[in-house]
């Protein structure tokens, strides 16, 4: 039993695996191919960021790491990914990306889509 009151199985930790590298921690789909993002971007005719991340990811760690009003920085922040959870979870965030055009994609996760 730990100091937390999870109850690790006997031998939990105890596999031999080689040296392998353990499976995912964090299981979460990128099925972002519809999205507002998405969507907005390719209208403003900006290139869509190729390598984003799952909100899942950083919102699992903000969670974890941070309270609210926490600054949050991502340094390497693509499509504004986690800028854009980080302010919804009511953290303050800085970030640095060098593409301009991801950046200017990316603000679009700030806007709500117009209804028709
Ligand atoms: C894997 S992508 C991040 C994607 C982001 N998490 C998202 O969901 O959109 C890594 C980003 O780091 C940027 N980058 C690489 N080197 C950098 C540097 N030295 N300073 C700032 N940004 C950098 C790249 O342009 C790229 O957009």
């Amino acid at each position: 039993m730990r100091p937390a009151e999870y109850k690790m199985a006997e031998g939990g930790f105890g596999n031999g695996n080689g040296g392998a590298i353990p499976g995912n921690l964090i299981v979460a789909a990128n099925t972002e191919s519809n999205s507002d993002y998405i969507w907005s971007v390719k209208a403003a005719g900006l290139p869509v960021h190729p390598a984003r991340i799952p909100a899942a990811l950083p919102e699992t760690f903000i969670k974890f790491l941070t309270r609210r009003k926490d600054l949050v920085f991502e340094p390497f922040v693509g499509s504004l990914t986690t800028a854009a959870v980080a302010e919804a979870l009511g953290r303050r965030w800085v970030a640095s990306e060098c593409m301009l055009e991801y950046v200017l994609g990316g603000q679009h996760r700030f806007f709500k889509r117009m209804a028709a």
